[in-house]
């Protein structure tokens, strides 16, 4: 049985994930987009935030409702085994809280950590084959030095709970010990500019 080239995503509300999302869209991927629920509205707020494309995608979009904070995204137990009949081909994982403020570290740690451990959880459970992670550059903190790919736990300090929760995020990545299933492939931009 042939499937639609299929891709999981989370945070296309966002700015980095509406453009991923519409990329995607434009590419022909059908995409599954776990959205939370806000002001009663779901799939609406995707429909919204592509109306000025108006590019007939709506066949190729599925919103799933679902939050990063909770275990396995807080897919109900039916919609796993329909996301699992999908066969995504790729987990993108842009959601986050990009917020910087000290008063914020519990919940940097609860949708940045704990939610990137989820959204893993998730593709893992999925049986995706790939899991690609949107971290950051600032990941490197306070390090003076030049930084290479390779480089994470320098002994660096943190600006922010923002920058600390993402380094957090990706030391659970780096530290997750598995057959190599699902593949993780970790994304550092500093700073996104362009675009709406
Ligand atoms: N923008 C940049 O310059 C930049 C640079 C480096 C790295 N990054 C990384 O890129 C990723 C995306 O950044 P962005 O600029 O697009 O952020 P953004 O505009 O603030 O969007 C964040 C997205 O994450 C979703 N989200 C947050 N918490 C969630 C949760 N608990 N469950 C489900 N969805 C949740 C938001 O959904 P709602 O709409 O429901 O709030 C939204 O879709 C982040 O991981 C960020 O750290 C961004």
């Amino acid at each position: 049985m042939n499937f639609p080239r299929t891709i999981l995503i989370t945070g296309s509300t966002g700015y980095v994930g509406r453009h991923l999302l519409i990329a995607l869209l434009q590419a022909g991927y059908r995409v599954l987009a776990i959205v939370r629920r806000r002001n009663g509205q779901l799939e609406q707020r995707l429909t919204d935030l592509l109306a000025p494309f108006d590019n007939g995608w709506s066949g190729q979009l599925v919103v799933v409702e679902g939050d990063v904070s909770q275990p396995l995204c807080g897919i109900t137990d039916g919609l796993l085994s329909e996301l699992k009949q999908a066969k995504p081909l790729a987990f993108l994982h842009s959601a986050g809280l990009t917020r910087f403020d000290a008063h914020l570290a519990d919940d940097l740690k609860r949708h940045n950590v704990a939610g990137t451990q989820h959204a893993y959880e998730l593709c893992a459970v999925l049986g995706i084959p790939e899991f690609h992670h949107l971290s950051t550059a600032f990941v490197a903190g306070t390090s003076d030095h030049v930084w290479q790919e390779s480089d994470l736990d320098c002994g660096q300090g943190f600006r922010n709970p923002y920058e600390k929760s993402k380094f957090e995020a990706e030391s659970y990545l780096h530290n997750i010990s598995s057959d190599g299933t699902p593949k993780i492939v970790i994304y550092r931009p500093s700073i996104v500019v362009g675009g709406q």
